[in-house]
């Protein structure tokens, strides 16, 4: 089922999401919601926020950077996508990279933003199991977007004062539309 995005201006992407306490047939009919959700918008990862709920539930899928030889050595290329993150928490982070982000809930609007470049997570996948992973680029990139969601923080946090004034119209007339589209 295709659920409404949660659009910036709504106080829901402020919240701090709840962790889940079981992972139950209803918890992964969610993800599955969530993933259904994300595919039709084209997106590459959403969190439970985004669709209206508090539960601590993320999902990934991001197109894997096979050609790089770094890539076929690292565990990485043993992770299965989509990633279902349930309860997730980075653990460790490593290094920087820096590059073009947007968000489902911040439609045509993206900017640059610094993150850590390599970062180990865990959390509980689709069968209630703990898993942890190390990811790098991307995929790193998504799980420390992500997360923040699940924390109440936006991306457009992360940016410089110069940044936000340049999009600072932009997310003006979107924080609008969604009021009134309340
Ligand atoms: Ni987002």
């Amino acid at each position: 089922m295709i659920l409404p995005i949660v659009k910036y201006g709504d106080e829901t992407l402020r919240e701090k999401a709840v962790p889940v306490s079981f992972v139950s047939d209803e918890i992964r009919k969610l993800a599955a919601d969530m993933l259904e959700t994300m595919y039709k918008a084209r997106g590459v990862g959403l969190a439970a926020e985004q669709v209206g709920r508090r539960e601590r539930i993320c999902v990934i899928d991001v197109p894997k950077d096979c050609e790089k030889e770094e890539y076929r050595e690292s565990n990485e290329a043993a992770i299965q996508m989509p990633l279902v993150l349930i309860n997730p928490e980075i653990i460790a982070s490593e290094g920087t990279q820096r590059d073009n982000e947007g968000c489902l809930s911040f439609p045509k609007i993206g900017s640059p933003v610094t993150r850590a470049n390599t970062v180990t997570v865990t959390f509980l996948d689709l069968a209630g199991m703990r898993q942890t992973v190390t990811v790098s680029g991307l995929l790193a990139r998504a799980v420390q977007h992500e997360t923040d969601h699940l924390n109440g923080v936006l991306f457009v946090d992360k940016l410089s004062q110069e940044q936000l004034l340049s999009i600072a119209g932009k997310l003006q007339r979107l924080k609008t539309a969604t009021k009134r589209g309340k």
